[in-house]
């Protein structure tokens, strides 16, 4: 039996994991590719870091040009993250002729054209299940079982940390502040968060997802990104009432030819199957015009749930190897080149809370500004009085975004208006975006 050899590119959290399940599950590894797969070198900041791994001492190196001009070594799996030096190692890796593996959304999302054409420059395998969602199978699936359908959309909750903050605020009505400490002191959340409060993180991975299912190049620039630092536990409690959980949301959609790619909070009807997935789990759920509505559900991060995909993916290339077809079935699908739908032109409906002076004629006010920017009203609840001030939750019918913030910036000047505490998107199935 062959042997064929590795050099991982970072050993921490999924780098432990991948060199754990390569040599725990060996025997099957060898039976399903048909060659023992052999780690050879590993590369880290920290040589004298305890790793407490089965690897000999001299296996880990500080130097990444051990692995990238090893000329046996066939396979680099690179788990540093971040941009660079990740992208010129996985750069060099194509050019001495080596197929890669890589879990790093941030690299892909803002250089995905690049790093696919050096991989069909060098006729080589680029894989990245683990990219999105770190566990759940998500991208071959939409690169292979349905490729068959015209995809209609993508709806990910695809940040564990955002989705355990706000099931925190839904099921113990906490605020944001004290939901996103609990998440950093259970090591959910970075010390700086922002990347995935302020929804970059989703933002990257939507961007993987949306390239892959409408089959062009979507970078993590073009996608429109709201975060969730302004949801309070009052605007959960109201959905509730309303029938909606508030999600962060990878969405991509396909309307008219264009792509329509967004991350932000989202009201979802109670009964979608995304509005009860919580914790730190994330979930993709897509639409296909023969398969109608699948849901991939599981755990988005951690040491083996990661390196479940990304073994998967060094078994996909070893067989290829074995076969000596690398570069030939996991190139790049991006084959259209279509053009990214502008947020104004989103129709949706929104959820507004404002804080009004509590006397006559004031909702009429606000109705005649939302009716003179073709915005309707499908319900209206005044919800508190707080003083002289009324709070009011009003529902709109689908409008164009462009039109209903239009009148959001009349509505904020009106005098009897003191504040307008949130607005949010609302997700009806089904939506043609
Ligand atoms: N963690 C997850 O659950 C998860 C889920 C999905 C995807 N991912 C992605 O997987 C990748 C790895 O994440 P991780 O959580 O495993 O990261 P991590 O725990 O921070 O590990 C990074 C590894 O890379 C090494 N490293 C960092 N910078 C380096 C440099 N300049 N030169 C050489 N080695 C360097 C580190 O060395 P030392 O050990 O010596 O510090 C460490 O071994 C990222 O792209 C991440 O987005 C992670």
């Amino acid at each position: 039996m062959d042997t064929i050899k590795i050099g991982l590119l970072g050993c921490g959290v999924v780098g432990t994991g991948v060199v754990k399940q390569l040599i725990s599950n060996q025997e099957n590894i060898a039976r399903n590719t048909g060659c023992r797969l052999e780690i050879k070198r590993v590369l880290v900041r920290d040589l004298n870091k305890n790793r407490s791994l089965d690897l000999p001492r001299k296996v880990f190196t500080d130097q990444a040009d051990d692995i990238i001009n090893d000329p046996e070594i066939q396979i680099v799996v690179e788990l540093i993250g971040g941009i660079e030096p990740a992208k010129s190692y996985i750069l060099a890796s194509f050019a001495k002729g080596k197929n890669v593996v890589t879990a790093n959304k941030d690299v892909l999302a803002a250089h995905g054209r690049e790093i696919f054409a050096a991989a069909e420059e060098y006729q080589k395998d680029l894989r990245f299940e683990a990219s999105v969602a770190g566990g759940i199978p998500i991208i071959q699936p939409l690169k292979d079982s349905l490729a068959g359908n015209r995809i209609k959309e993508v709806l990910g909750i695809v940040n564990g940390t955002t989705n355990y903050i706000l099931t925190k605020m839904a099921l113990e009505g906490k605020e944001f502040a004290e939901a996103l400490a609990k998440a950093q002191e259970l090591g959910y959340a970075e010390a700086d968060p922002s990347a995935d409060v302020d929804g970059l993180d989703a933002a990257r991975k939507i961007a993987i997802l949306a390239s892959i299912a409408f089959r062009t190049r979507v970078s993590v620039d073009q996608v429109y990104v709201e975060g969730i630092r302004d949801i309070s536990a009052l605007d959960i409690v109201y959905a509730q009432e309303l029938g909606y959980t508030i999600k962060l949301l990878g969405v991509a959609k396909e309307v008219n030819g264009e792509v329509d790619v967004r991350v932000h909070p989202v009201m979802i009807p109670n009964n979608h199957p995304l509005a009860t997935v919580n914790d730190v789990y994330n979930a993709v759920f897509v639409e296909g015009d023969a398969v109608g509505q699948t849901m991939f559900f599981g755990p988005g991060a951690g040491e083996l749930p990661t390196a479940s995909s990304v073994v998967g993916d060094i078994m996909a290339i070893a067989k290829h190897i074995r076969l000596g077809i690398t570069g030939q079935l996991t190139g790049c699908t991006c084959y259209y080149n279509k053009p990214i739908r502008p947020i104004g032109q989103l129709n949706s409906s929104y959820y507004l809370r404002l804080l009004v002076q509590d006397q006559p004629g004031v909702l009429a006010n606000i109705a005649g500004v939302l009716s003179q920017h073709q915005v309707s009203i499908a319900s209206v609840l005044q919800k508190r009085t707080l003083g002289h001030l009324a709070e009011i939750v009003i529902v709109t019918h689908e409008v164009k975004e462009a039109d209903f913030m239009a009148s959001m910036a009349e509505i904020r000047e009106l005098p009897p208006v003191e504040k307008v505490d949130s607005i949010i998107r609302v997700e009806s199935t089904n939506s043609n975006g």
